[in-house]
Protein backbone atom coordinates (compact mmCIF):
# COMPACT_ATOMS: atom_id res chain seq x y z
CA UNK A 1 0.00 0.00 0.00
CA UNK A 2 2.43 2.52 1.25
CA UNK A 3 4.33 1.77 -2.26
CA UNK A 4 1.32 2.37 -4.28
CA UNK A 5 0.94 5.78 -2.39
CA UNK A 6 4.88 6.25 -2.66
CA UNK A 7 4.12 5.56 -6.66
CA UNK A 8 1.10 8.33 -7.12
CA UNK A 9 2.92 10.63 -5.20
CA UNK A 10 5.78 10.58 -7.51
CA UNK A 11 3.16 10.28 -10.47
CA UNK A 12 1.23 13.59 -9.54
CA UNK A 13 4.37 15.59 -8.64
CA UNK A 14 5.37 14.76 -12.15
CA UNK A 15 2.53 15.30 -13.42
CA UNK A 16 1.73 19.22 -11.84
CA UNK A 17 5.89 19.76 -12.37
CA UNK A 18 5.23 19.41 -16.30
CA UNK A 19 2.23 21.39 -15.91
CA UNK A 20 3.78 24.24 -14.54
CA UNK A 21 5.72 24.27 -17.70
CA UNK A 22 3.17 23.51 -20.39
CA UNK A 23 0.73 26.44 -19.63
CA UNK A 24 3.25 28.97 -19.56
CA UNK A 25 2.16 30.39 -22.80
CA UNK A 26 -1.36 29.57 -23.67
CA UNK A 27 -1.22 32.89 -25.57
CA UNK A 28 1.18 35.30 -26.53
CA UNK A 29 3.29 36.52 -23.99
CA UNK A 30 3.30 40.32 -23.40
CA UNK A 31 6.28 42.51 -21.85
CA UNK A 32 8.28 45.02 -22.71
CA UNK A 33 12.18 44.64 -23.54
CA UNK A 34 15.05 46.78 -22.95
CA UNK A 35 16.86 46.03 -26.65
CA UNK A 36 15.07 48.31 -29.18
CA UNK A 37 15.46 51.11 -27.46
CA UNK A 38 18.66 51.07 -24.89
CA UNK A 39 20.80 47.74 -26.43
CA UNK A 40 23.34 47.79 -24.25
CA UNK A 41 22.72 51.08 -21.99
CA UNK A 42 20.70 49.35 -19.21
CA UNK A 43 20.31 49.48 -15.47
CA UNK A 44 18.95 49.08 -12.22
CA UNK A 45 17.41 52.49 -12.45
CA UNK A 46 15.71 51.94 -15.59
CA UNK A 47 14.57 48.51 -14.81
CA UNK A 48 13.08 50.18 -11.21
CA UNK A 49 11.36 52.74 -13.71
CA UNK A 50 10.14 51.22 -16.10
CA UNK A 51 8.75 48.82 -13.73
CA UNK A 52 7.07 51.58 -12.19
CA UNK A 53 6.14 53.01 -15.55
CA UNK A 54 4.44 49.66 -16.47
CA UNK A 55 2.17 50.10 -13.25
CA UNK A 56 1.36 53.50 -13.31
CA UNK A 57 0.58 53.68 -17.54
CA UNK A 58 -1.68 50.61 -17.30
CA UNK A 59 0.69 48.62 -19.61
CA UNK A 60 0.27 45.86 -17.22
CA UNK A 61 -2.92 46.06 -16.52
CA UNK A 62 -4.00 45.65 -19.94
CA UNK A 63 -1.12 42.60 -19.99
CA UNK A 64 2.51 43.24 -20.34
CA UNK A 65 3.77 41.38 -17.38
CA UNK A 66 7.20 40.66 -18.50
CA UNK A 67 10.28 42.81 -18.03
CA UNK A 68 12.70 41.63 -19.83
CA UNK A 69 16.66 42.70 -19.72
CA UNK A 70 18.63 42.13 -23.38
CA UNK A 71 22.41 41.98 -24.09
CA UNK A 72 24.50 44.20 -21.80
CA UNK A 73 23.47 43.01 -18.20
CA UNK A 74 26.40 40.72 -17.50
CA UNK A 75 29.99 42.03 -16.72
CA UNK A 76 32.30 40.78 -19.44
CA UNK A 77 33.90 37.72 -18.11
CA UNK A 78 32.70 34.61 -15.59
CA UNK A 79 33.50 34.11 -12.11
CA UNK A 80 36.92 33.31 -12.13
CA UNK A 81 36.32 30.68 -9.56
CA UNK A 82 32.45 29.56 -9.74
CA UNK A 83 32.18 30.22 -13.08
CA UNK A 84 29.18 31.96 -12.58
CA UNK A 85 27.91 34.42 -14.67
CA UNK A 86 28.10 38.21 -12.60
CA UNK A 87 25.78 41.16 -13.19
CA UNK A 88 27.67 43.83 -14.24
CA UNK A 89 28.32 45.71 -11.13
CA UNK A 90 28.33 49.09 -12.40
CA UNK A 91 25.06 48.89 -13.83
CA UNK A 92 23.13 46.96 -11.20
CA UNK A 93 25.30 47.80 -7.82
CA UNK A 94 22.71 45.33 -6.18
CA UNK A 95 22.59 42.41 -8.20
CA UNK A 96 20.08 40.81 -10.05
CA UNK A 97 18.73 39.28 -7.66
CA UNK A 98 17.60 42.42 -6.25
CA UNK A 99 16.62 44.05 -9.34
CA UNK A 100 14.04 40.87 -9.84
CA UNK A 101 12.89 41.24 -6.18
CA UNK A 102 12.09 44.76 -7.33
CA UNK A 103 10.62 43.71 -10.34
CA UNK A 104 8.42 40.59 -8.43
CA UNK A 105 6.93 43.48 -5.98
CA UNK A 106 5.06 45.32 -8.74
CA UNK A 107 3.32 41.93 -9.67
CA UNK A 108 5.18 41.67 -12.89
CA UNK A 109 7.62 39.32 -14.06
CA UNK A 110 10.91 39.16 -14.51
CA UNK A 111 13.64 37.97 -18.04
CA UNK A 112 17.11 38.14 -18.90
CA UNK A 113 18.87 37.24 -22.10
CA UNK A 114 21.52 35.03 -22.81
CA UNK A 115 23.11 33.33 -26.24
CA UNK A 116 23.96 29.41 -27.31
CA UNK A 117 26.90 30.10 -28.78
CA UNK A 118 30.42 31.18 -26.96
CA UNK A 119 29.47 34.88 -26.70
CA UNK A 120 26.06 36.95 -27.11
CA UNK A 121 26.16 39.27 -29.72
CA UNK A 122 27.14 42.32 -27.87
CA UNK A 123 30.06 40.60 -26.86
CA UNK A 124 29.28 39.13 -22.85
CA UNK A 125 29.69 35.57 -22.06
CA UNK A 126 27.72 33.20 -23.51
CA UNK A 127 26.04 30.22 -22.39
CA UNK A 128 27.83 27.08 -24.25
CA UNK A 129 29.21 24.80 -22.16
CA UNK A 130 27.41 26.49 -19.11
CA UNK A 131 23.84 25.53 -19.80
CA UNK A 132 22.89 23.91 -16.41
CA UNK A 133 24.85 25.68 -14.52
CA UNK A 134 23.31 29.34 -16.14
CA UNK A 135 20.00 27.74 -15.41
CA UNK A 136 20.44 27.22 -11.72
CA UNK A 137 21.48 30.42 -11.24
CA UNK A 138 18.78 32.17 -13.62
CA UNK A 139 16.34 30.20 -11.19
CA UNK A 140 17.97 31.86 -8.07
CA UNK A 141 17.54 34.81 -9.29
CA UNK A 142 13.64 33.50 -9.10
CA UNK A 143 13.62 34.98 -12.87
CA UNK A 144 10.53 33.89 -15.12
CA UNK A 145 11.64 34.46 -18.89
CA UNK A 146 14.88 33.52 -20.94
CA UNK A 147 15.33 34.90 -24.13
CA UNK A 148 17.89 33.02 -25.81
CA UNK A 149 20.54 34.13 -28.84
CA UNK A 150 22.64 32.75 -31.49
CA UNK A 151 25.28 34.72 -31.98
CA UNK A 152 29.14 32.82 -31.69
CA UNK A 153 27.33 29.92 -32.43
CA UNK A 154 29.22 27.75 -35.03
CA UNK A 155 29.50 24.63 -35.92
CA UNK A 156 26.57 23.88 -33.15
CA UNK A 157 23.51 22.10 -33.91
CA UNK A 158 20.23 25.06 -33.17
CA UNK A 159 18.10 21.96 -32.12
CA UNK A 160 20.21 20.31 -30.01
CA UNK A 161 21.69 23.63 -28.46
CA UNK A 162 18.13 25.02 -27.60
CA UNK A 163 17.11 21.37 -26.36
CA UNK A 164 19.79 21.31 -23.87
CA UNK A 165 19.07 24.66 -22.58
CA UNK A 166 15.18 23.94 -22.49
CA UNK A 167 15.79 20.35 -20.40
CA UNK A 168 18.53 22.81 -18.19
CA UNK A 169 15.45 25.08 -17.45
CA UNK A 170 13.44 22.65 -16.39
CA UNK A 171 16.26 20.98 -14.10
CA UNK A 172 16.54 23.91 -12.71
CA UNK A 173 13.16 23.60 -11.78
CA UNK A 174 11.64 27.53 -11.80
CA UNK A 175 8.99 27.59 -14.69
CA UNK A 176 10.60 30.43 -17.24
CA UNK A 177 9.20 31.26 -20.43
CA UNK A 178 11.99 30.09 -22.83
CA UNK A 179 12.33 32.04 -25.69
CA UNK A 180 14.26 30.65 -28.75
CA UNK A 181 15.73 33.83 -30.95
CA UNK A 182 18.21 32.01 -33.88
CA UNK A 183 16.27 34.99 -36.50
CA UNK A 184 14.44 31.78 -38.24
CA UNK A 185 17.58 30.67 -39.34
CA UNK A 186 17.12 27.10 -38.48
CA UNK A 187 13.30 26.65 -39.09
CA UNK A 188 12.50 26.50 -35.20
CA UNK A 189 8.57 26.74 -36.02
CA UNK A 190 9.74 22.93 -37.49
CA UNK A 191 10.77 21.35 -34.30
CA UNK A 192 10.88 24.10 -31.06
CA UNK A 193 6.80 23.53 -30.19
CA UNK A 194 7.81 21.10 -27.14
CA UNK A 195 11.45 23.81 -26.27
CA UNK A 196 10.29 26.82 -26.05
CA UNK A 197 7.37 29.19 -26.21
CA UNK A 198 8.46 31.68 -28.69
CA UNK A 199 10.96 31.48 -31.06
CA UNK A 200 11.93 33.98 -33.32
CA UNK A 201 10.80 34.41 -37.31
CA UNK A 202 13.03 36.45 -38.50
CA UNK A 203 16.31 38.92 -38.55
CA UNK A 204 15.88 41.99 -36.17
CA UNK A 205 13.31 44.65 -36.57
CA UNK A 206 13.73 48.43 -37.02
CA UNK A 207 12.00 51.67 -36.75
CA UNK A 208 11.43 51.56 -40.41
CA UNK A 209 7.98 50.88 -41.48
CA UNK A 210 8.52 49.00 -45.44
CA UNK A 211 11.93 48.41 -46.01
CA UNK A 212 15.02 48.09 -44.37
CA UNK A 213 17.79 49.92 -42.60
CA UNK A 214 20.99 50.58 -43.20
CA UNK A 215 23.01 49.90 -39.65
CA UNK A 216 26.47 50.23 -41.30
CA UNK A 217 27.90 46.56 -40.85
CA UNK A 218 24.30 44.94 -41.10
CA UNK A 219 20.77 45.74 -42.18
CA UNK A 220 17.86 45.61 -40.22
CA UNK A 221 14.88 44.60 -41.40
CA UNK A 222 11.24 47.00 -41.62
CA UNK A 223 8.36 45.98 -39.67
CA UNK A 224 6.71 44.96 -42.83
CA UNK A 225 9.42 42.71 -44.14
CA UNK A 226 8.86 40.90 -40.92
CA UNK A 227 5.32 40.44 -41.01
CA UNK A 228 5.71 39.17 -45.01
CA UNK A 229 7.93 36.41 -44.09
CA UNK A 230 5.33 34.86 -41.75
CA UNK A 231 3.38 34.06 -45.18
CA UNK A 232 3.97 30.21 -44.86
CA UNK A 233 4.32 29.36 -41.17
CA UNK A 234 0.82 30.37 -39.52
CA UNK A 235 0.16 27.01 -39.04
CA UNK A 236 3.05 25.93 -36.49
CA UNK A 237 1.90 28.73 -33.76
CA UNK A 238 -0.65 27.77 -31.27
CA UNK A 239 -1.20 27.74 -27.86
CA UNK A 240 2.17 27.08 -25.53
CA UNK A 241 4.45 28.06 -29.05
CA UNK A 242 4.74 31.27 -30.90
CA UNK A 243 5.72 32.40 -34.26
CA UNK A 244 7.77 35.52 -32.90
CA UNK A 245 8.19 38.03 -35.97
CA UNK A 246 10.28 40.60 -32.80
CA UNK A 247 9.83 43.34 -30.73
CA UNK A 248 7.57 46.16 -31.08
CA UNK A 249 9.13 49.32 -32.71
CA UNK A 250 5.84 51.32 -31.27
CA UNK A 251 6.65 54.86 -29.82
CA UNK A 252 10.21 54.71 -32.20
CA UNK A 253 9.68 57.01 -34.15
CA UNK A 254 7.14 55.49 -37.18
CA UNK A 255 3.91 57.94 -37.75
CA UNK A 256 1.17 57.31 -35.76
CA UNK A 257 -0.21 55.84 -38.44
CA UNK A 258 2.24 53.04 -39.37
CA UNK A 259 2.57 52.38 -35.46
CA UNK A 260 -1.11 51.32 -35.44
CA UNK A 261 -0.81 49.06 -38.40
CA UNK A 262 2.16 47.51 -37.05
CA UNK A 263 -0.07 47.26 -33.61
CA UNK A 264 -2.86 45.52 -35.83
CA UNK A 265 -0.91 43.32 -37.66
CA UNK A 266 0.90 41.96 -34.83
CA UNK A 267 -2.06 41.17 -33.10
CA UNK A 268 -3.23 39.44 -36.19
CA UNK A 269 -0.50 37.51 -36.25
CA UNK A 270 -1.05 36.35 -32.64
CA UNK A 271 2.56 37.68 -31.88
CA UNK A 272 4.27 38.03 -28.94
CA UNK A 273 3.75 41.57 -27.59
CA UNK A 274 7.12 42.56 -26.54
CA UNK A 275 6.87 46.61 -26.19
CA UNK A 276 10.49 48.15 -27.04
CA UNK A 277 10.10 51.59 -26.67
CA UNK A 278 10.83 53.50 -23.76
CA UNK A 279 8.06 53.61 -21.85
CA UNK A 280 8.92 56.31 -19.11
CA UNK A 281 8.82 58.45 -21.72
CA UNK A 282 5.91 57.75 -24.03
CA UNK A 283 3.29 59.67 -25.46
CA UNK A 284 -0.79 59.40 -24.63
CA UNK A 285 -1.01 58.37 -28.31
CA UNK A 286 1.70 55.66 -28.47
CA UNK A 287 0.19 54.52 -24.37
CA UNK A 288 -3.04 54.36 -26.27
CA UNK A 289 -1.47 52.12 -29.12
CA UNK A 290 -0.27 49.85 -26.94
CA UNK A 291 -2.95 49.52 -24.57
CA UNK A 292 -5.86 49.15 -26.77
CA UNK A 293 -8.20 46.36 -25.40
CA UNK A 294 -10.02 45.54 -28.83
CA UNK A 295 -6.30 45.39 -30.40
CA UNK A 296 -5.11 43.25 -27.48
CA UNK A 297 -8.01 40.45 -27.01
CA UNK A 298 -7.80 39.72 -30.90
CA UNK A 299 -4.27 38.85 -30.13
CA UNK A 300 -5.09 36.83 -27.04
CA UNK A 301 -7.78 35.06 -28.21
CA UNK A 302 -7.66 31.65 -26.75
CA UNK A 303 -8.15 29.93 -30.00
CA UNK A 304 -4.25 30.90 -30.57
CA UNK A 305 -4.55 30.71 -34.46
CA UNK A 306 -2.25 32.93 -36.42
CA UNK A 307 -3.83 35.41 -38.73
CA UNK A 308 -2.54 36.25 -42.48
CA UNK A 309 -2.74 38.41 -45.55
CA UNK A 310 -5.45 36.82 -48.00
CA UNK A 311 -4.86 37.98 -51.81
CA UNK A 312 -6.44 41.30 -52.48
CA UNK A 313 -6.24 42.75 -55.94
CA UNK A 314 -5.51 46.49 -55.01
CA UNK A 315 -2.57 47.80 -52.73
CA UNK A 316 -5.05 47.67 -49.97
CA UNK A 317 -4.60 44.40 -47.99
CA UNK A 318 -6.26 42.15 -45.98
CA UNK A 319 -5.79 40.24 -43.21
CA UNK A 320 -8.47 38.21 -41.34
CA UNK A 321 -7.76 36.11 -37.99
CA UNK A 322 -10.43 33.47 -36.79
CA UNK A 323 -11.16 34.04 -33.35
CA UNK A 324 -13.09 32.01 -30.50
CA UNK A 325 -17.62 32.25 -31.21
CA UNK A 326 -17.06 32.38 -34.76
CA UNK A 327 -15.84 36.23 -33.89
CA UNK A 328 -13.14 37.06 -36.94
CA UNK A 329 -10.58 39.90 -37.26
CA UNK A 330 -10.50 41.72 -40.06
CA UNK A 331 -7.80 44.54 -40.94
CA UNK A 332 -7.61 46.66 -44.25
CA UNK A 333 -4.24 47.82 -44.84
CA UNK A 334 -3.13 50.62 -47.02
CA UNK A 335 0.37 49.44 -47.82
CA UNK A 336 0.55 51.97 -50.68
CA UNK A 337 1.91 55.95 -50.08
CA UNK A 338 -0.97 57.57 -50.88
CA UNK A 339 -4.32 57.59 -49.54
CA UNK A 340 -7.21 54.84 -51.12
CA UNK A 341 -10.99 54.26 -51.18
CA UNK A 342 -11.65 51.53 -49.84
CA UNK A 343 -14.52 49.83 -51.59
CA UNK A 344 -15.01 46.50 -50.57
CA UNK A 345 -17.99 43.63 -50.55
CA UNK A 346 -18.40 41.34 -47.37
CA UNK A 347 -21.36 40.00 -49.28
CA UNK A 348 -19.45 39.15 -52.25
CA UNK A 349 -16.38 37.57 -50.66
CA UNK A 350 -15.59 34.99 -48.70
CA UNK A 351 -11.86 35.31 -47.76
CA UNK A 352 -9.17 32.46 -46.37
CA UNK A 353 -6.80 29.72 -46.92
CA UNK A 354 -7.56 26.45 -48.89
CA UNK A 355 -4.18 25.51 -47.25
CA UNK A 356 -4.81 26.54 -44.00
CA UNK A 357 -8.61 25.26 -44.41
CA UNK A 358 -10.11 28.95 -43.00
CA UNK A 359 -12.72 30.51 -44.42
CA UNK A 360 -14.49 33.91 -43.40
CA UNK A 361 -17.36 33.40 -45.54
CA UNK A 362 -19.58 37.06 -45.18
CA UNK A 363 -21.06 35.83 -48.46
CA UNK A 364 -22.77 33.42 -46.40
CA UNK A 365 -23.40 35.08 -43.11
CA UNK A 366 -23.76 38.32 -41.71
CA UNK A 367 -21.60 39.27 -38.89
CA UNK A 368 -21.87 42.92 -36.41
CA UNK A 369 -19.40 44.98 -36.65
CA UNK A 370 -16.77 46.68 -34.02
CA UNK A 371 -14.14 49.03 -35.19
CA UNK A 372 -11.49 47.93 -32.90
CA UNK A 373 -9.47 51.53 -33.17
CA UNK A 374 -12.66 53.99 -32.43
CA UNK A 375 -14.62 51.21 -29.81
CA UNK A 376 -17.49 51.72 -31.72
CA UNK A 377 -20.66 49.54 -33.44
CA UNK A 378 -19.74 49.84 -37.33
CA UNK A 379 -23.28 48.12 -38.65
CA UNK A 380 -23.36 44.95 -40.18
CA UNK A 381 -21.43 42.88 -43.23
CA UNK A 382 -24.75 42.91 -45.22
CA UNK A 383 -23.48 46.96 -46.10
CA UNK A 384 -20.63 47.75 -48.50
CA UNK A 385 -17.38 49.19 -47.08
CA UNK A 386 -16.83 52.72 -48.50
CA UNK A 387 -14.23 54.42 -46.96
CA UNK A 388 -11.03 56.65 -47.40
CA UNK A 389 -8.07 55.10 -45.91
CA UNK A 390 -4.53 56.93 -45.11
CA UNK A 391 -1.35 55.95 -46.43
CA UNK A 392 0.02 53.26 -43.85
CA UNK A 393 -3.44 53.15 -41.97
CA UNK A 394 -5.79 50.47 -41.43
CA UNK A 395 -9.04 49.75 -40.71
CA UNK A 396 -9.38 46.70 -38.28
CA UNK A 397 -12.96 45.54 -37.73
CA UNK A 398 -14.15 42.61 -35.18
CA UNK A 399 -17.26 40.51 -36.50
CA UNK A 400 -19.35 38.16 -34.76
CA UNK A 401 -22.23 36.37 -34.95
C1 LIG B 1 20.37 39.82 -31.67
C2 LIG B 1 18.89 39.68 -31.39
C3 LIG B 1 18.34 41.00 -30.88
C4 LIG B 1 19.09 41.41 -29.63
C5 LIG B 1 20.58 41.49 -29.91
C6 LIG B 1 21.40 41.71 -28.65
O1 LIG B 1 20.63 40.66 -32.75
O2 LIG B 1 18.20 39.27 -32.54
O3 LIG B 1 16.95 40.91 -30.62
O4 LIG B 1 18.83 40.49 -28.62
O5 LIG B 1 21.06 40.30 -30.53
O6 LIG B 1 22.76 41.77 -28.90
Amino acid sequence: MKKICFALLILFSVKTFSQKFESLAPTPPMGWNSWNTFQTKISEQLVMETADMMVSSGMKDAGYVYLVLDDGWMAMERDSKTGDLIADPKKFPHGMKAVADYVHSKGLKFGLYNCAGTKTCAGYPGTRGYEYQDARLYASFEIDFLKFDWCYAEGINAKEAYTTMSKALRAAGRPMIFSLCDWGSNKPWQWAANVGQMWRTTGDISNVFDGIKDMGTWKANGVMMNADSQDTIGQYAGPGHWNDPDMLEIGNGMTMNEDRAHFSIWCIMAAPLIAGNDIRKMTKETNAILTNKNAIAIDQDTMGVEGFKVPNKDSVEVWIKPLSNDNWAICFFNRSSSQKQLQYSFKANAVGSAARKIQLQTNKNTYKILNVWTNKDAGTTAKDLNVPLASHDVLMLRLSK
